[in-house]
């Protein structure tokens, strides 16, 4: 028996969709490498608790039933992974916070898989796992294949964690890209941009090239007190260049980008969930199980717009 859960509260109907794409890929994946020999691994780095905890909207004014708000259990990314059939090889884990990463402990006890469970930063922990056998062989050596999860809230990962993992040739990454969060960074003028913000975004682009593409010279006005208009530099890049900028970013280091699939929170554009694989012997069956997914919840992304799930 699994005990009282630590509720773990995130996300709303994007996030739905970003794990059923996840899950549909996992069980192409698995099946598609059945039999080969292949070892595999599900990687999940910002691995949360296992579940995911909603409230919902229940009840219909028009059918005189009352509107009450209800608390749900889904399964998170983690738990989803654990009911592929056939399962992974090995499952391992990661989470920073201490209570979400026990919870991740307990499903050992549910589940018979090979489990592992690293309570640490995803990006230390993953550079970690990647040069410790069996995968510091490189990209010549074992027959371990996995799928890895980047799921931050956030601007969390770093660019070389990425080369790390494009340097396998043997994972394909989904990686859910924080479109509005780096947008937040990119101030309308270049001086609103302080160390930090520049720090953030040298971190998730691995280059500083994002100025020079974003942003261009203009002329300030003049102040009061100086003859000569003072040169500033302002943002014209749109939510769309940005975006076609991290795409191209991703490219440098993978063969493989797929399109993205868009997730739209309170109607705007707010992440990107890309699949990115280096594994080019592969490419023709990843493309094939990717783009169905991508195709498959594209336009469910794009239509539902909505504040809040309901209990439907
Ligand atoms: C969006 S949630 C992940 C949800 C999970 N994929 C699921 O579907 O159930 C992000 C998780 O990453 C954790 N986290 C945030 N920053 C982290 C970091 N740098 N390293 C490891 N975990 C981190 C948070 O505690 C949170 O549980």
């Amino acid at each position: 028996m699994a005990g009282k859960r630590v509720a773990h509260r995130f996300g709303g109907v994007w996030t739905e969709i970003k794990l059923k794409a996840l899950n549909d890929y996992l069980w192409f994946y698995q099946n598609a490498l059945k039999n080969k020999g292949f070892e595999t691994w599900y990687i999940d780095a910002f691995a949360g608790t296992g579940d995911r905890h909603a409230e919902l909207k229940q009840g219909d004014i028009f059918e005189n039933s009352p509107i009450e708000h209800v608390e749900r259990i889904f399964d998170g990314s983690a738990r989803k992974a654990l009911k592929i059939n056939p399962p992974f090889s090995h499952y391992w884990f990661a989470e920073q916070h201490r209570g979400r990463a026990r919870q991740l402990e307990k499903l050992k006890d549910e589940w018979p898989h090979d489990i592992q469970v690293r309570q640490g930063e995803a990006n230390t922990e993953l550079r970690a796992l990647f040069n410790q056998q069996p995968w510091s062989g490189g990209a010549t050596s074992g027959r371990q294949r996995a799928v890895v999860f980047l799921d931050p809230y956030g601007m969390s990962v770093d660019w070389e964690t990425l080369e790390v993992l494009a340097a396998t040739e043997k994972v394909d990454v989904w990686y859910l890209f924080p479109r509005a969060a780096v947008i937040h960074q990119l101030a309308n003028d270049i001086s609103g941009i302080d160390e930090g913000k520049r720090r953030a975004l040298a971190r998730i682009f691995g280059s500083d090239d994002w100025e020079g593409e974003f942003y261009s010279a203009k002329p300030a006005q003049a102040s009061l007190f100086e003859s000569e208009p003072v040169m500033s530099k302002g943002r014209h890049a749109t939510p769309e260049d940005i975006a076609a900028f991290a795409r191209k970013r991703l490219g440098k280091l993978f063969c493989y980008v797929s399109d993205p699939l868009p997730l739209i929170v309170n109607g705007h554009d707010y992440f990107e969930l890309y699949c990115l694989s280096n594994n080019r012997y592969a490419i023709s069956l990843i493309k094939r199980g990717v783009e169905h997914v991508i195709r498959k919840y594209t336009p469910a992304s794009r239509r539902r717009s909505v504040h809040q799930e309901d209990a439907r």
